[in-house]
């Protein structure tokens, strides 16, 4: 018997990285699960290979949300997990920031958690309760000078699922929202910064910025499965008393 078998997941960003392996670890344990990603092609195989099904969703829209959402209510009847996972990144000086760039990066990770959230607690409050896992970062409790917008996003997604969970605790909704902090993982993203970093300081070789990430953790650079087992938990029936809380999962990043 899968720790979440019978339930009903959608795994936002789902396509690559570390949504992939939560939605992969996720239907393993028995979830019938729905990868949602503006990736089509890569969500796609993504979930074929997994036994998920794929719907677009770029989170930044409620109309996509709601279109999920209702394809997830026609199709398996209710939503027992959400996984807000999708999020960008973009390393930068503040100085370099525009406007622009600041309001994108609260789009997809601070509007799409909550537009998530919000129509999540209305499907799931229907059918007895649910579990919301909101996937933060490190940078949300520590800062970095590169890196700002998405420092404020991440604290903002932080804070905001303290205040979620408290709403439905409050209104005995039986939905509790947990956000998970990983580190350094290595992913899609994380290899863009790691160029992006490599190119800003005009290196050649990506080896000594790779060295330099992986010395910021006592154990090193993580993998996605790390993050995979933490949401698992909070999505499972293993968590029922924990909501409002912040797991970090990090190699030991945040006690330097
Ligand atoms: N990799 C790390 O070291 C790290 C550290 C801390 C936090 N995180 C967080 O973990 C989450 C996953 O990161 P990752 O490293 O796997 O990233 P990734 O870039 O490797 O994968 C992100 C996925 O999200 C999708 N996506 C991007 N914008 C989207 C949108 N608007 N709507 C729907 N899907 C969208 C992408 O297509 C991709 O499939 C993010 O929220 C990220 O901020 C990552």
């Amino acid at each position: 018997m899968g720790r979440v078998a019978g339930k009903v997941a959608v795994v936002t960003g789902a396509a690559a990285g570390i949504g992939a392996s939560i939605a992969r670890l996720l239907a393993s344990e028995g979830a019938a699960v729905t990868v949602a990603d503006i990736d089509d092609a890569t969500g796609s195989d993504t979930a074929s290979s997994i036994g998920a099904s794929f719907r677009h969703l770029d989170v930044a829209h409620e109309d996509e949300w709601q279109a999920v959402f209702a394809e997830v209510a026609r199709a398996q009847g209710r939503l027992d997990i959400l996984v807000n996972n999708a999020g960008i990144q973009d390393t930068k000086p503040l100085e370099d920031i525009t406007l622009a760039d600041w309001r994108r990066m609260f789009s997809v990770n601070a509007d799409g958690t909550f537009l998530g959230t919000r129509l999540a607690i209305s499907a799931m409050k229907a059918t007895g309760g649910g579990s919301i896992v909101n996937i933060s970062s490190t940078f949300a409790m520590v800062a970095d000078g590169l890196n700002a917008h998405y420092c404020a996003s991440k604290a903002a997604t932080r804070h905001f699922t303290k205040a979620a969970a408290l709403y439905c605790a409050d209104r005995c909704y039986g939905i509790r929202v947990n956000s998970v902090h990983p580190g350094v993982i290595m992913t899609p993203m994380l290899e863009r910064e790691i160029h992006d970093v490599t190119r800003q300081r005009g290196l050649t070789s990506t080896e000594s910025v790779e060295r330099e990430w992986a010395s910021l953790t006592p154990l090193g650079i993580g993998d996605p499965s790390d993050i995979a087992e933490a949401v698992l938990y909070l999505a499972s029936d293993a968590s029922k008393y924990v909501t409002g809380a912040e797991l970090v999962v990090d190699g030991g990043h945040i006690i330097r």
